[in-house]
């Protein structure tokens, strides 16, 4: 065959081609644009072209290259396409989803939750302060003024531009904050968190959280906050859990009293927990010191209250017996997704 036909054959073989997929792409490749493709040996027979007709045949050659390489081009981006397309077409849309791993709630939260569900039983809404507080709602309103030895135990974090500014110790902080904006009757539970500078081990940390609680009306009595705290006492350990008060001291409340649960003895971790004697403190509380009304602009003469706090963490332990408070704190999910579908 004349070699003009065989190099119009090859043009004709180029317009035609169709692949549709990545290995016909490649063999249009090898076959007209690779280093060994099959219109590069004519170029050699240009020579033994008469000579009238040698320019010709370069056109033509010429044609049929770039021709190859304008089509391989657009075959690439089409193949590609289709490729995507079929890809679309293997995602089954009517598949069941990939199942969503469930999370679980934090220990802290779920204690904190309840101790909010009891109290709120009752009439006690939930009140908020800040954890960055100044000296005043965390100490002085709280009839521990500068210099007071009671500061001493719960040395905190200090802001270190503003000296007045420190993380809360407790979350009778709140307390200010609620008696210097609301008036009686005051009924709230200010559950958070708090810090102090202490040494972190297995039964102390440096943040941890408190429920704090405040009642003030006319004749607010001590039997009240007793009645108050056993009905406390058995929601969150039990209709027979029993309480007893013994006597303590608060800067912010006269009498102040520590309260305790009877936990029982009945094995050996019972012996450790409550130090041999069954009782687990849980919470301070007393009757709202007058100085402490009056500090926040409430008349003492009219108003009487009672307040208490009480630490979540150690509930927290008790309840799901965890014996390190770090753990709280450490974001390990092997500890926290233990707590899934926890109550
Ligand atoms: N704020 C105290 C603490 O962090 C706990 C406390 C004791 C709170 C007695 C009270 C209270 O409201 O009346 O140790």
């Amino acid at each position: 065959m004349d070699l003009f036909k065989q190099v119009e054959a090859l043009i004709a073989e180029i317009r035609e081609a169709q692949p549709t997929d990545a290995e016909g792409l490649e063999q249009f490749r090898r076959r007209f644009v690779g280093t060994k493709n099959v219109i590069k040996p004519f170029f050699a027979e240009i020579r033994n072209i008469e000579a009238d007709k040698r320019k010709a045949f370069g056109q033509l050659l010429n044609e049929a290259k770039q021709l190859a390489e304008q089509k391989f081009e657009m075959l690439k981006s089409s193949v590609a396409q289709a490729q995507e397309e079929s890809e679309a077409q293997a995602f089954d849309l009517t598949a069941p989803a990939e199942p969503i791993e469930l999370g679980a709630r934090h220990p802290v939260a779920i204690v904190m939750d309840r101790i909010i569900d009891i109290f709120s039983r009752i009439g006690f809404a939930v009140a908020e302060g800040p954890e960055i507080e100044d000296d005043w709602h965390n100490f002085t309103a709280m009839n521990t003024p500068e210099d007071h030895p009671a500061r001493d135990m719960q040395d905190t974090y200090y802001v270190m531009n503003d000296p007045g500014m420190l993380l809360r110790t407790h979350t009778s902080s709140v307390q200010a904050h609620v008696m210097t904006t609301q008036k009686p009757p005051i009924r709230i539970i200010a559950p958070g968190r708090v810090y102090r500078n202490e040494t972190i081990s297995a039964r102390a940390h440096c943040q941890f959280h408190q429920v704090e609680g405040l009642y003030i009306d006319e004749g607010v009595s001590f039997a009240d906050m007793k009645q108050t705290l056993l009905y406390f006492a058995r929601q969150m350990y039990g209709p027979d859990a029993r309480i007893r008060l013994r006597p303590s001291f608060f800067p912010f409340t006269e009498p102040s009293a520590e309260m305790d649960v009877y936990w029982g003895l009945k094995d050996e971790t019972d012996y450790r927990i409550t130090k041999g004697t069954g009782w687990l403190e849980i919470l301070g509380c007393g009757m709202v010191d007058p100085n402490v009304l009056e500090n926040c602009g409430i008349d003492s003469k009219r108003y009487t209250g009672f307040a208490f706090g009480m630490g979540i963490e150690r509930q927290a332990m008790l309840q799901y017996r965890v014996s390190d408070i770090r753990l709280f704190f450490e974001n390990d999910l092997r500890f926290l997704k233990q707590f899934r579908g926890a109550l």
